[in-house]
């Protein structure tokens, strides 16, 4: 009988070994947690997204106030207007409910909680669309005008970090340069660079408030039948200025990360989107699978491609059950 020479197992044999050669891991600095934030005046749990909430903004300033204090350091915004139209006035008003939202958990954790905001026009117009529409065509270049107003309110009310998620052509650089012209050069921009045409938006939508009324996003978000436009989309962005490059939905689209990775020295987030989030915790609801492990093995998969950080709507779930290190 011939046996083995070269046994693999002899390295996983021993746990201390088997940690010591771990080449992946996940922290809680490497987590963002994505939060809703409305202009109502009681929360209420997002539908398809059980342990998810649309938070009033004090509600929201306890809630991060709690959290920060269990280690979740980040943040990203994303705002429920009460008032929508079809410029989307509501989003860039110093009075709407991110930069409420912002200047009240500064005032009550200062530099303790770093916040990101999205920016996007779909939940802010009456369409429902990412941009200003005429007739049935989404408008790029008049969009980037109310992006631009949109991230500068964002970025004067004190957020940390700007991240387009509306996929317009040239929003990195319009963005950019009108945050510089307000001095406002230490802002970075995460881009959601490679964001895709996905059916896994789709319990977001009632988080965000944000469905079309008419036709869909494939117009402007990417064709998950390819590959190639991912890179052209990155490198773009990061010519026009972003600092960080979002791939968008997550574990579906490891892949993509990877090309990135191997094509960009700039930092990478992945977004696990609402669906991923539904999936993972409706199979974990009915038993079926073990919430914490899968979560984890999913994060550290994203990571292994070459993610530096994740957003993830567990976030929150991890601290408090404390799933990391
Ligand atoms: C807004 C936006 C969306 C998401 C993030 N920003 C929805 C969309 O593009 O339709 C999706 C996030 C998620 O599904 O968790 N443009
Ligand atoms: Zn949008």
């Amino acid at each position: 009988m011939t046996v083995p020479f070269y046994r693999p197992r002899r390295l996983r044999d021993n746990p201390l070994l088997r940690d010591a050669i771990a080449e992946t891991e996940v922290r809680a600095e490497h987590l963002m947690l994505p939060v809703f934030v409305a202009d109502v005046a009681k929360d209420h749990e997002v539908q398809s997204m059980p342990g998810v909430m649309q938070r009033s903004v004090p509600s929201l300033v306890n809630e991060v106030e709690a959290l920060v204090a269990l280690g979740v350091r980040s943040y990203i915004l994303f705002g429920v207007p009460g008032h929508k139209d079809a410029k989307a006035t509501s989003a860039y008003d110093h009075e709407g409910v991110v930069p409420r939202a912002i200047r009240a958990i500064r005032e009550r954790v200062g530099p303790k909680a770093f916040i990101a905001t999205d920016v996007c026009l779909c939940s802010y117009t009456d369409h429902g669309h990412c941009g200003v529409i005429k007739g049935e065509r989404v408008l790029n270049d008049p969009s980037l005008e109310l992006l631009a107003k949109m991230a500068l309110t964002h970025a004067q009310a004190g957020a940390d970090m700007i991240a387009p998620s509306d996929m317009m052509d040239g929003r990195v650089r319009r963005i950019r340069e009108v945050l510089d012209d307000h001095d406002l050069t230490h802002v970075p921009i995460m881009s959601y660079a490679v964001k895709y045409a996905s059916a896994l938006y789709g319990p977001f939508r009632h988080a965000a408030d944000s469905a079309p009324k008419f036709g869909d996003r494939r117009g402007y978000q990417m064709d998950f039948r390819n590959r190639t436009d991912a890179l052209r989309e990155a490198l773009l962005d990061a010519e026009e200025g972003a600092d960080v490059l979002m791939v968008k939905p997550g574990l579906a689209y490891l892949d993509i990360l990877s090309d990135l990775r191997a094509n960009t020295e700039l930092p990478l987030a992945a977004y696990q989107v609402s669906g991923e989030y539904a999936m993972i915790r409706y199979a974990a609801l009915a038993g079926a699978i073990d919430e914490a492990r899968v979560t984890r093995e999913t994060w550290i998969a994203m990571r292994r491609a070459g993610a530096n950080f994740i957003l993830t709507y567990h976030a929150d779930m991890a601290a408090r059950q404390k799933w990391l290190d």
